[in-house]
């Protein structure tokens, strides 16, 4: 990070969560400073308290929705922010198919509250959680972010609904400078076995399903069709640590820090970053089969699993075109398959329960 900019502070909404736990951590390292929003719908104060020992400092938390312009205002008045890594939202697609007007209330309404209160106090710079969901079935592999967008589901929709006003936004003002990281699946956990993924309930997604069978919380995998056509019939996708998803947000932001620090030497043209869509992924494919397999292996146990059939809305294989990230950002994934099971088995195996250790 270029030297001027140190301590630049960023408004992080949704940071007590999964992805955004991660990412403070990789700020803190990067040497920015940042203020956690989050009504702790799907975390707990436990996952900040663990950051902050992690860090060896006290986060800067406020609990509170991003659909209460009070509350934003508050803060917005209280900071000067660089800018906003907006995590927060609520990502469950069944969930989403059974409740769309949560879903569109909390991700798309939430999500232009916090617009308007950045536009009231002069806030530009912008970093969406946006997700391969918007590519629906994709035509083609690797899929680029100029690939055709189209979500079946109410979740996919919210992502997709904000990319377009994002992208309006961006029209209307070009002093926005907006990007939406389209993550694949992320999965994983801190090194320190200290912060990983705490799903609510059974977990919908396969490494936290995994990594509970291998713990005995759930008896056995579902693996939802064996008869796709993929390299042995299971799904494929692009598993994507968290660290280094999380190295990618401060990578964005890097960027806009550079393009401010252009414009503001007054040598170059204005440059405006507009609406910038970006893949975070790997750019590699691994089935069902492969991940529970790597899966059994770094952690010795077993995995029984029986084959189902396929899942609603399921597509056969998804994987990203990273060279935009490479490109842009000068950011590419680091580990392996083995080190995302790795660190899934170490925070699983120290606190089975999660973040609840009563
Ligand atoms: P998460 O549920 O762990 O984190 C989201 C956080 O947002 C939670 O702490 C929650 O309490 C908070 N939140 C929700 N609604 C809020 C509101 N109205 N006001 C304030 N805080 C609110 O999820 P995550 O896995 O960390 O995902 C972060 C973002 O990335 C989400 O927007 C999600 O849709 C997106 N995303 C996630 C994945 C994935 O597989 N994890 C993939 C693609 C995109
Ligand atoms: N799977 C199983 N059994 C399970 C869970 C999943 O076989 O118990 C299979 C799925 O059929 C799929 C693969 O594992 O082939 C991955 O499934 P996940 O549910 O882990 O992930 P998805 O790719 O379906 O979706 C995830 C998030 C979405 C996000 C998308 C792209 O859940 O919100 O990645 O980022 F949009």
């Amino acid at each position: 990070m270029l030297e001027n900019f140190m301590k630049n502070k960023i408004l992080v909404t949704g940071g007590a969560g999964y992805i955004g736990t991660h990412t403070c951590i990789a700020l803190h390292e990067a040497g920015y400073d940042f203020v956690v929003y989050d009504n702790l719908f799907n975390s707990s104060r436990e996952a900040i308290n663990r950051v902050s020992t992690l860090i060896g400092q006290t986060i800067e938390f406020i609990e509170g929705d991003i659909r209460d312009a009070e509350s934003l205002k508050q803060v917005f008045a209280a900071h000067h922010f660089f800018g906003v890594i907006h995590f927060a939202g609520l990502k469950a697609v069944g969930e989403s198919v059974a409740k769309p007007l949560m879903y569109y209330n909390n991700n798309v309404s939430g999500t232009i509250t916090l617009l308007e209160m950045m536009s009231e106090y002069d806030v530009k710079n912008f970093v969406f959680s946006s997700s391969a969901t918007v590519y629906g079935n994709p035509e083609s592999l690797p899929i680029d972010e100029s690939s055709k967008r189209s979500c079946t589901n109410p979740y996919g929709q919210s992502k997709l609904a904000v990319e377009h006003i994002l992208e309006d936004l961006a029209v209307s003002d070009d002093s926005w400078n907006l990007i939406a990281l389209r993550y694949f699946n992320p999965v994983g956990a801190h090194p320190s076995g200290q912060i990983g993924e705490d799903p609510n309930d059974i977990p919908n997604n396969l490494m936290p399903y995994i990594s509970q069978v291998a713990v005995d919380k759930l008896e056995k995998l579902s693996i939802f069709g064996n008869d796709y056509s993929t390299v042995d019939g299971t799904g494929v996708r692009d598993f994507i640590h968290v660290t280094d998803l999380a190295q990618g947000h401060v990578a964005a932001f890097d960027y806009l820090e550079k393009q401010t620090r252009l414009n503001e030497s007054g040598t170059t043209q204005q440059y405006s970053v507009g609406f910038l869509p970006i893949n975070l992924g790997t750019g590699k494919g691994t089935s069902v089969l492969e991940l529970v397999s790597a899966f059994s292996d770094v952690s010795g146990q077993a995995i029984p699993y029986q084959f189902t059939d396929r899942r609603a809305g399921d597509i056969a294989s998804c994987y990203a075109s990273v060279d935009k990230a490479k490109m842009l950002l000068g950011w590419q994934a680091e580990l392996s398959i083995t080190d995302m099971c790795q660190d899934t088995w170490r925070w699983q195996s120290m606190y089975p329960n999660g973040y609840d250790v009563s």
